[in-house]
């Protein structure tokens, strides 16, 4: 009985298939304890023979019934732990790795294009005050211009600002009096950002938008100066075979003002959904700077000209790739992001 006790312990703590071979010689092998334990028993009186003989037999059993047992448990973590292996050689899983958005990428070729030129990027305040925005942009306050811009205003109710001087700005053009105050002639500045209307969104309007906003002031600049460089960059950023063409529009701020049209991506001028079957898309507003603006900054429009532009960044983007919707720009679906 001790030797069946200390046998089982013994093999219930075996850990690998060898000790368990070692306990099996030690109690069973031909000179185990067992082994060794039944040969005795022919020296037992006759009449113990028997019963020493079956007791010896089911301890042989229960040692033998035991390291099976325990055996096949053992080869069955095995295998299990085989199965589970980490196979350091295996190729990895790649990470998805991001990438910058499609108005980011644009947005970057375009301050690269500019800083080529020896413009300055600079970056302004979108909670702007009615001055810069409007103002000292020759916009005073009853002028009908301002109904074209669907302003925020802010709620300036529990401040000491007199109601509506503080708007969210709906132009990037905001920056030309704020920059030329604090810049000495010749001034060369672009200024990428976001701009905010009260819109309808829909495909082809959105309640917060990007502009370029970029001007120029120097001695002798002249209108022709302007087309040179719309027409450069244009054509740095959308391919050197597009067509543009300009026409005359109305800003506040810009006399004369130029309209820039570009020749439809999509059908080539023909006409269709995506040019609202006009054939040119409106890309790049701009004119030559009016004396007012830059007297509002100190300048002597004497001896001053400039010019003033503004790039819709949405509209660069949905036109390169032929995007049929604004609202594609912001979402953040992967299936469209991934395409960039
Ligand atoms: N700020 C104008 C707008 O958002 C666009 C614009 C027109 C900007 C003419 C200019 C310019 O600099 O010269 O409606």
């Amino acid at each position: 009985m001790q030797i069946k006790n200390s046998a089982v312990a013994f093999i219930l703590e075996a850990e690998d298939l060898k000790t368990l071979e070692e306990i099996r010689l030690q109690f069973l092998g031909r000179s185990g304890k067992l082994t060794l334990a039944i040969k005795e028993i022919g020296k037992l009186p006759k009449s113990e023979r028997p019963e020493v003989g079956k007791l010896a037999n089911e301890v042989k059993k229960a040692i033998e019934e035991t390291l099976e047992n325990k055996i096949s448990n053992l080869k069955s973590q095995i295998s299990n732990l085989q199965r589970e292996r980490i196979d350091t050689s295996a190729p990895g899983i790649k990470p998805n790795i991001g990438h910058l958005h499609p108005m980011s990428q644009i947005l970057y070729e375009v301050v690269d294009v500019f800083k080529s030129l020896g413009y300055q990027a600079a970056d302004g305040p979108e909670i702007e005050t009615d001055y810069y925005n409007f103002e000292a942009l020759n916009i005073p306050k009853d002028h009908p211009a301002r109904d074209t811009q669907q302003t925020l205003y802010l709620d300036t109710r529990n401040s000491k600002v007199t109601p509506g001087e503080i708007i969210l700005r709906t132009q990037t053009s905001a920056m030309q009096a704020r920059a030329m105050e604090k810049i000495t002639p010749p001034v060369r500045v672009i200024v990428p950002g976001k701009n905010f209307r009260y819109e309808q969104v829909d495909a082809s309007h959105g309640f917060e938008f990007w502009q370029v906003e970029g001007f120029l002031v120097d001695k002798n600049v002249r209108l022709t100066d302007l087309f040179g460089t719309i027409d450069y960059i244009l054509r740095k950023l959308m391919g050197q075979n597009i067509k543009l063409k300009f026409a005359t529009t109305n800003f506040p701020f810009v006399e004369p003002g130029v309209d820039t049209y570009i020749e439809c991506t999509v059908c080539k001028g023909k006409g269709c959904g995506f040019c609202k079957q006009q054939g040119w898309s409106e890309i790049m507003p701009a004119g030559m700077i009016h004396p007012n603006v830059l007297k509002a900054v100190g300048y002597d429009p004497r001896k001053l000209s400039g010019f003033a532009f503004a790039i819709g960044l949405s509209r660069l983007v949905t036109l390169r790739y032929q995007m049929d919707d604004l609202r594609l720009l912001t979402n953040p679906d992967l299936r469209i992001l991934e395409q960039f």
